[in-house]
Order: C-alpha cells, then structure tokens, then sequence
C-alpha cells in the first residue's frame, strides 16, 4: 500500500512537472510549441520553436494533445503567466511577483537578472537560459508586455526578443499617439535568426543561439 502511493506521488509529480512546462517547448505530438494560451508556433527538426505565430479559433486553446487546438480548458498547455505558486508567480518570460495566500501581491514585481528567465518549477525563481531553463510564462499573452518593454527601451527600432533562446523573433519598437509600443516579428524561415549586433534576421545562426 505505502509502495502504491509512493509510485502514485511520483506519478503526479511527474505531471505537475509537465504542465508546468509547456510554454515554448515543442510538443512530439503535434510538433507545434504554445508560445501563450492561444497561440502556437511550428518546430524544426530539431525541435525549435520557429516562424510565424499562429492563433487558435476562438474558444479554443494551444494544447500538447494531436489536435493543437483544443476547446478543453484542462488541456491549456501555456497558462503559467500572473499564477502564483506557493511564494511567487512569473509575471513575464523575465520578470515575478510575490504572492500570498494564492494572489500577487500588488507592486511586489521584480526583475530576473539579465540572461535569466523566471519559472514556475524553480526554487530560485529565475534561472539562466543559456543553461536550458525555460520561461514558464510568455510575452505573448500580453500586448502590454510587449508596449512595456518598449517603454523601457524609449527608442525606435528592433530589438532582440528578451531571453529567447532560439533567436527567432525580434521586437519592433515605435512611437506612436505619444507613447511607446511594439509588435512581436518572426524572422523569415530564409533568414530564421535574429543577430543582437546587427539586429536584422540572418541565415547564421549567432554562437549564443540553440
Ligand atoms: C506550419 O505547419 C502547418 C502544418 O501543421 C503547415 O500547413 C504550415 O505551412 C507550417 N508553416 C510554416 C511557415 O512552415
Ligand atoms: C473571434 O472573436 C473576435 C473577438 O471577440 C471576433 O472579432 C471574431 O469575429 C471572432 N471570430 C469568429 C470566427 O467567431
Ligand atoms: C502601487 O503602485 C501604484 C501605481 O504605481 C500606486 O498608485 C499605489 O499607491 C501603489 N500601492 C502600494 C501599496 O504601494
Ligand atoms: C500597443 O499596441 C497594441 C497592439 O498593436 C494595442 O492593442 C495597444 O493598445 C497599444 N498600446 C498603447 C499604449 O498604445
């Protein structure tokens, strides 16, 4: 009986593992990463996140399941972003809040060091992506995340999309009706790698690129 219950804990942290983890990750059953709750990417070969974004139908959600799209909400496979854990929630691909009692504590948001990215499975919240750690939660689930980066940059032009691994996408940013905003961009599959010296798309792929 203690063995079965052993096995059965394992078992469901194993799962909780799983999906907490499914952003920006390619799925072996559909080949398609969530990169939010609504929205998917198509994966190379080797498993990179790669090219445009696609949207789900409405009422339906990226899911890890054959369908890609899915209308149950218990298959959502990116949902991780402003979920408070026990201590914290990831705010953004790089950034936290504090929780308690299971909700964000208002102004309590802080940064990951650069390089970093926050998740959710981490004891220490933030981790380096150079070393493989994935951000539980995306930009995508949030224009403003987008405009707020660029209101912090305060200047035109592209950027190299915060603490993306696969160097696929770049952030444009613009002034426009008095403030700073953006839009996301993917690299085009003939130039599928976003230089952060040169900041145009390239077909080399840049050393600190997976
Ligand atoms: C993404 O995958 C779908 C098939 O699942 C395909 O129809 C589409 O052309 C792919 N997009 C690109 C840019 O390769
Ligand atoms: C999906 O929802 C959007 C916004 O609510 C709406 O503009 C659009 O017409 C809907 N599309 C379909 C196919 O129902
Ligand atoms: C939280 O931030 C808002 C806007 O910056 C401010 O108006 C508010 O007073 C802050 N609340 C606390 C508790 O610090
Ligand atoms: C930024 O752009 C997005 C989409 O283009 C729009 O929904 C949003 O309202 C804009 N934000 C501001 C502050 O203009």
């Amino acid at each position: 009986m203690l063995r079965r219950l052993l096995i059965l804990g394992v078992l469901l942290v194993a799962q909780v593992g799983f999906s907490q983890a499914n952003c920006n990750i390619c799925s072996s059953a559909t080949k398609k990463a969530c990169v939010s709750k609504t929205q998917y990417q198509n994966c190379t070969t080797d498993d990179r996140p790669t090219g445009p974004i696609y949207t789900c139908p409405n009422n339906t959600y990226c899911s890890v399941t054959a369908a890609v799209c899915s209308a149950t909400t218990a298959e959502i496979a990116c949902a991780e972003c402003n979920q408070c854990g026990d201590y914290f929630a990831c705010t953004g691909t790089s950034s936290f809040a504090l929780c308690f009692q299971g909700s964000v504590i208002p102004n309590a948001t802080y940064s990951c060091n650069p390089g970093q990215v926050c998740s959710k499975s981490l004891t220490t919240i933030c981790g380096d992506s150079a070393t493989g750690t994935v951000p539980s939660c995306s930009y995508y689930d949030s224009a403003a995340e987008v405009g707020n980066f660029c209101l912090t940059k305060a200047s035109a032009g592209r950027f190299p999309y915060p603490n993306d691994p696969s160097c696929s996408r770049y952030i444009n940013c613009f002034y426009k009706g008095s403030a700073w905003n953006g839009t996301v961009w993917n690299c085009p599959t003939a130039k599928p790698y976003f230089s952060s010296t040169s900041l145009i798309c390239t077909s080399t792929k840049p050393t600190n690129c997976t």
